[in-house]
Formats: structure tokens, C-alpha cells, sequence
């Protein structure tokens, strides 16, 4: 029996994902990089949000709605997700997407994920700010509750971090899959190391790992706010995530590690050494990272590398969360090599 099971989920992920050495990158870093490839998780492209999205629709699944509204910024991939989720369950599906990445862009406003989006058909709102959770969650009820009015059984997936977060189990059930591999394989990484944005990713993983036992580092890589923010997101995201279990072993604060040194210049906006993370993952292994979560975390990842955190010669299991269609966002500065 799982940690999770007793939780309602519906099937949406190709699970467990292959865990692989990334062998050429390895050899030129000298340290052992494994990758948990959370971007095979199929539904439409994959990434992590499918693991959430699972929990998530359990939920709505048994409250009895008949579809579902979300928010998220324009090459959200937790929005295409879900619409994918949507689409595969028969239920109905309107997305919000936020105007929170400065761009004039065509590429970055039709291309990737939106593309996708109008692909398979759903509703889409847009919302004119793109920093404030509240108020996007605000305009997901008002909407929500004027469907209701008209008959519909709406069930919303909000952003801000007051909510119940089933999407997280969806990560405390990759943390034992992850361990068990890991056992198969007979490898003992001191260290696995993650993209860390609404949480849900970072915190899942953290309470799986306590509740085994396992006695392992996790590097939570800031995707979305500066170190300090996100290490007390990811803390509160912990506790409530710890409040769904009757009992479980919970994680110390202290375990709370969130590295902001690939974040700047901002959410969705890469810095020179993070597109040469991107190129570079790309052209030494064919493994495709994305502009504004993976190629931010795998430059963290070769922080912790250059800066002697990560030992010559140990293991590492790098979580890849997906988000590859956003490469097609931004072709302007990925190809002008
Ligand atoms: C590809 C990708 N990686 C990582 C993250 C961050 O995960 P979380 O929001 O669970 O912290 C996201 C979230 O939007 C994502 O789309």
C-alpha cells in the first residue's frame, strides 16, 4: 500500500517514469547524474503537473463535477495538463491564462502550450495581471459560481497556496516510486534536486522522503520567487500537506533547502548562463529542458556541481518536471547561436 492510496486519484500518468544516467554530461562534470524523466508522463507532452492534476481531478471526480476551471500564465504547463486531464476524462474544461511574462512575443503567445491549448478545444479567459494569485483565483470563483448558477458542477483548481494541496500527494507518491527504483537499481544518491515554483513538487517530495525515512538532501531550485519567499511557501505548503494524513512522519524546516542562483532575471525570463544550461543539456545528451522551470533547475543542479556541494564522483537523481513544449515559446533567443 501506498502512502497516497487511500486518497482519491484518477489515472492520467504513464508511471513509473524511467530513471536514466545522463552519461555524457555526467562524464564531463564528474559527478553521476540520474534523471527522473518527469517530462515522459505522456497526457499531452507530460511534466509533473499530470502527477498533480491526478489528485486533484480525484477530488473533483468525487465531488461529482462535471468539468474543470484553472489559471495559470500563458505557457503554463499545468494549465495544458489539465485541459489534457479534461479532454480524457469527458469532462468540460475553461482555462484563465495570466499575462505575467513581459512579452509582446507571437511565438510566446500562440506557440508551446497555448498552441496546444487551442488544440484540443477549451475555453480560454485571459487575465490582464500576472502577480497576484489571489485575484486570478478571485476570477476562477466568480466564474465558477456563475457556471453553477447556469447548472454546471465546476470544480477549480486555484493557484494561491491556501488551498488544499492534493496536487502534492501526487509527489509524495513519486518520492516512494523514486526510492524504489532507486533500491532496484542499488544506487544511493545523497541528493535529489528539483524545480520549485507553486511548491507542490518540492513539499510532495519532501514529506515522501521523511515519511520513508530516507535519509537524503533535496535542493528545491527557484523557478518563480527569490530563496527566502520560496523556502517559507514551500514550509507552509509542507504543513498542510502534512494535515491530510492521520499520521505520517513529517519533514524538519531545516530540510527546507531552495536555491535562487539560476531565478534571476525572473519568472519565465532566462539568463544568459541558464540558455547555455539549455544548449548545452541539449547538444552533449538530446535531453530537452524548457526556458522557465528545467533549464533553471539543471543550472542550479550544476551549481551545486561547481561549488562543491555535490561531490566529485557521488550521485545524483536530477527531477526532470517536464515543460518541453515551451521551447517552441521562444525561438528567438534559443536558435540566434
Ligand atoms: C515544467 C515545470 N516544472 C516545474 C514546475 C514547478 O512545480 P511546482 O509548481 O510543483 O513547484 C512547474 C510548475 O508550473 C512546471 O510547469
Amino acid at each position: 500500500m501506498s502512502l497516497t492510496s487511500a486518497f482519491p486519484s484518477v489515472a492520467l500518468a504513464h508511471k513509473p517514469t524511467p530513471l536514466e544516467l545522463l552519461t555524457n554530461i555526467s562524464r564531463e562534470t564528474g559527478v553521476n547524474i540520474w534523471v527522473k524523466r518527469d517530462d515522459c508522463t505522456g497526457l499531452a507532452f507530460g511534466g509533473n503537473k499530470a502527477r498533480q492534476l491526478e489528485y486533484y481531478i480525484g477530488q473533483a471526480v468525487a465531488d461529482g463535477a462535471d468539468m474543470l476551471l484553472t489559471t495559470g500564465a500563458v505557457q503554463s504547463n499545468h494549465v495544458r495538463c489539465t485541459v489534457a486531464a479534461a479532454r480524457k476524462l469527458g469532462l468540460d474544461v475553461e482555462v484563465q491564462l495570466e499575462h505575467r511574462v513581459d512579452t509582446q512575443s507571437h511565438a510566446y503567445h500562440h506557440s508551446g502550450n497555448p498552441f496546444i491549448v487551442e488544440l484540443m478545444g477549451a475555453t480560454v479567459h485571459h487575465f490582464p495581471v500576472g502577480e497576484d494569485e489571489n485575484a486570478a483565483d478571485d476570477a476562477l470563483y466568480l466564474r465558477a459560481e456563475a457556471l453553477r448558477s447556469s447548472g454546471r458542477k465546476p470544480y477549480v483548481i486555484p493557484l494561491a497556496n491556501a488551498h488544499a494541496p492534493w496536487g502534492a500527494l501526487g509527489y509524495v507518491e513519486a518520492a516512494e516510486e523514486l526510492l524504489a527504483q532507486q533500491h532496484s537499481m542499488q544506487l544511493s544518491p545523497a541528493a535529489w534536486v528539483v524545480a520549485s515554483g507553486s511548491a507542490s513538487t518540492h513539499a510532495g517530495l519532501l514529506v515522501g522522503l521523511a515519511a520513508c525515512e530516507a535519509d537524503i538532501a533535496l535542493y528545491g531550485i527557484c523557478v518563480r520567487r527569490p530563496a527566502d519567499a520560496q523556502k517559507a511557501r514551500v514550509w507552509n505548503k509542507i504543513k498542510s500537506v502534512t494535515k491530510l494524513f492521520d499520521s505520517i512522519q513529517p519533514p524538519r524546516q531545516e530540510q527546507v533547502q531552495c536555491d535562487d542562483r539560476a531565478f534571476a532575471p525572473g519568472y519565465g525570463v532566462m539568463s544568459e548562463s541558464v540558455r547555455q544550461t539549455l544548449l548545452r543539456v541539449a547538444r552533449s545528451d538530446g535531453m530537452i529542458l524548457d526556458p522557465t522551470y528545467t533549464a533553471k533547475s539543471f543550472a542550479g543542479l550544476l551549481g551545486l556541481i561547481d561549488d562543491g556541494t555535490l561531490a566529485p564522483g557521488s550521485d545524483v537523481v536530477y527531477v526532470h518536471t517536464g515543460g518541453t513544449p515551451a521551447v517552441f515559446a521562444y525561438p528567438e533567443i534559443l536558435t540566434d547561436d
